[in-house]
């Protein structure tokens, strides 16, 4: 097996990049035949930025899941399509064919149908990285189920939220997940968050920890019953539902500037072929190959390069539950070691983490299975990109860095390993079908190179986003709206002499902490919810590991004890609202923040505060209150 489209070297990349400018149905259309369709599309596309309306592949009809699991199991039954490797290191290992993956799908789907799921059903999934999890997953695309996942960090109140805004039937959750030296209780967490969704008429709860559970009589059962009922009496079918090419696939949640966070949708058709092109190109993947994405399945990344990405490709994933430092920080190295690894796909953040420990956790681990690394999430400092060369990497190895978003469904600019030229920091140049395009703030396009501006993409490919969950409005107005027929990235970005493009990070009122997405306003509200927090504003700095921290001004009433304590209250308060990874790293009292006369707060001036400039403040004479500024500085943390 091969793959008839994998770019073999830069002249190819070349032609193929002009073709898919030039004749973009074409192109597609010639990439697309090579998947399993019940019937192919009549249509390549059709779209319409301002609306906007993106349809591919349009009348198609295929399962996603046919062209993960049955597909494979017709030519490779008994190639690992999952290697699982526990959080605890003297857990045994899982190795799951594509021949049992594919058993095990079909039926967890029936399990699905018998607890009463059916077609375009939204189904919540709120579990740890277990095999189960990506099963789970398949299960909903096999029945034409959405599913949205939502990561085992967020609290109840962020599920309830999410359950509410999709109205969501079913959740699969598990009884608890392990993560590091921690046990974190999933199931209780839900049934808090479970309080406020009368939606939700079904609850399957997987077994990981044992750790006690409550569950009620009529909603609740368990995955390893309701697995027993199928599977003894082989009361289940391997049909998948035949789904229309823009039939929804998956909602993800993500935070934007402003509000609540946003239910990104994918559907099937586009997303498929854009996360195996993406898949196959950037990492170069031969089959036979050991696939190590570290990212969860509750980001998007785990979306697309755990499971839809490899599988739809017949490739093996390895699936981590763990931390890069448990036991210890030479964890990643030890799972590189013994399972093989060939391609490594992980965040700065976690490359950061690991370069503090020195280099005595990688010593005497044999890396050299692998052939290839990835970064994702965030830019790459420089220090950090050459210490991944030169330790993993020992020089031999290309180094991917993929830029892309919730929203593109996979990379957009890469890279493509040991093909395409890399240059430390650039994520380089477009994936064939991405027209990137620089505007100025009021949106004349940049022509040529060495310039920097706002990142927008002109033209659709097949895994963008179709709508936000519910709202098509919020949709057009986040995306569409900025800048007239134009995606807009909310990223900066730098194109240099040689065309090459250098992603610098958010240009919108969004965090990226450790390379999860968090909004100010989001973080804002959280804090407000304190009791006592009259006022808040968050920025961002510049922090050592987890690339921006979150700094947070408040202005408190009465602070009755002291104000470490009511600090920590503070975090307490977000854990709860948001979750632990979006706890604030400093929070600084203040009487007020630095307002303009309509009420308006100046964020650039408590950024370049957080930021340690105390001096080159800016012009401050429109403020309300100037003397509020030296009351700032002089409270720096
Ligand atoms: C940032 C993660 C620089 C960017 C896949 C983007 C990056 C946001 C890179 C999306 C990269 C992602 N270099 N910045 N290689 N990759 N980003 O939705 O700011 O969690 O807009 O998707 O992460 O984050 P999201």
């Amino acid at each position: 097996m091969s793959y008839p489209y994998q770019i073999k070297s830069f002249e190819q990349y070349q032609t193929a990049y002009q073709k898919s400018i030039e004749q973009p149905e074409e192109f597609w259309e010639d990439i697309a035949q090579h998947f399993t369709w019940q019937k192919k599309w009549d249509k390549v596309l059709d779209w319409e930025f301002n609306t906007p309306k993106v349809e591919w592949f349009k009348g198609g009809k295929l399962n996603i899941t046919e062209n993960c699991l049955d597909r494979w199991v017709a030519t490779q039954p008994e190639t690992p399509a999952i290697i699982w490797e526990s959080n605890n290191p003297h857990e045994a290992s899982r190795n799951i064919t594509y021949k049992a993956l594919h058993q095990k799908v079909c039926a967890f789907a029936q399990v699905l149908k018998n607890n009463g799921a059916k077609k375009g059903d939204r189904i919540c999934i709120y579990m740890p990285m277990v095999p189960e999890l990506t099963i789970a997953v398949l299960a909903c695309a096999r029945i034409g189920a959405v599913h949205s996942v939502i990561f085992a960090g967020f609290s109840a109140q962020s599920i309830s939220d999410r359950v509410q805004d999709a109205q969501c039937n079913i959740v699969i959750t598990a009884d608890g997940a392990y993560r590091g030296n921690k046990t974190i209780p999933l199931k209780s967490v839900m049934d808090e968050a479970l309080v406020n969704c009368p939606s939700v008429e079904k609850v399957i709860v997987l077994t990981r920890t044992q750790m006690a559970v409550s569950m009620l009589n009529g909603r609740d059962c368990w995955w390893d019953e309701e697995m027993k009922l199928v599977e003894e009496k082989n009361d289940y079918s391997d049909k998948a539902e035949v789904m229309d090419a823009e039939d929804m696939l998956f909602i993800l949640y993500t935070s934007g500037s402003t509000g609540k966070p946003k239910g990104v949708v994918h559907t099937c058709a586009g997303y498929m072929v854009w996360t195996n092109y993406t898949f196959v190109n950037v990492f170069q993947y031969e089959p036979g190959q050991i696939h190590f994405c570290t990212a969860d399945i509750g980001w998007v990344t785990g979306h697309s390069y755990i499971i839809y990405g490899p599988l739809s490709a017949g490739a093996t994933s390895l699936m981590f539950e763990g931390i890069p430092t448990y036991p210890d920080a030479g964890r990643f190295w030890e799972v590189v070691e013994k399972h093989h690894v060939n391609i490594l796909y992980t965040a700065p953040t976690a490359i950061r983490s690991l370069m503090g420990f020195g280099k005595s956790p990688i010593e005497g681990k044999n890396l050299s299975s692998l052939k290839i690394l990835g970064t994702v999430g965030e830019p790459i400092n420089e220090e950090a990109w050459h210490w991944y060369d030169e330790n993993i990497g020992k020089e031999n190895c290309p180094i991917v860095d993929t830029w892309w978003q919730t929203e593109t469904g996979g990379i957009l600019i890469s890279n493509l390993a040991g093909v395409t030229p890399s240059k430390p920091t650039f994520a380089t140049l477009p994936i064939p079908g991405v027209q990137p395009l620089l505007v100025d703030e009021s949106g004349n396009e940049l022509l040529g190179n060495a310039v920097s501006g706002n990142l927008c993409i002109k033209f659709p490919w097949p895994g963008m986003l179709r709508t936000t969950y519910g709202d098509h409005e919020r949709c057009r107005q986040t995306y569409f709206s900025t800048y007239q027929n134009l995606y807009f990235t909310g990223d900066g970005c730098l194109r240099d002499e040689d065309g090459y493009y250098r992603i610098t990070g958010r240009v919108d009122d969004v965090l990226n902490v450790s390379g999860h997405r968090l909004g100010t306003a989001e973080l804002e509200n959280a804090i407000n919810m304190h009791s006592g927090v009259i006022e808040s504003a968050i920025v961002g700095y510049p922090h050592d590991i987890k690339g921006q921290g979150i700094y947070a001004y408040v202005v408190f009433g009465e602070i009755h004890t002291d104000e470490e304590h009511t600090k920590q209250n503070i975090l307490k308060t977000v854990s709860k609202i948001i979750g632990a990874i979006a706890k604030p790293d400093k929070i600084q009292f203040v009487s007020g923040l630095p307002k303009t006369r309509s009420g308006k707060i100046m964020r650039r001036i408590l950024r370049k505060v957080a930021e340690g400039e105390t001096e080159n403040l800016g012009d401050t004479s429109t403020l309300l209150d100037p003397s509020i500024v030296a009351e700032i500085i002089k409270g720096r943390l």
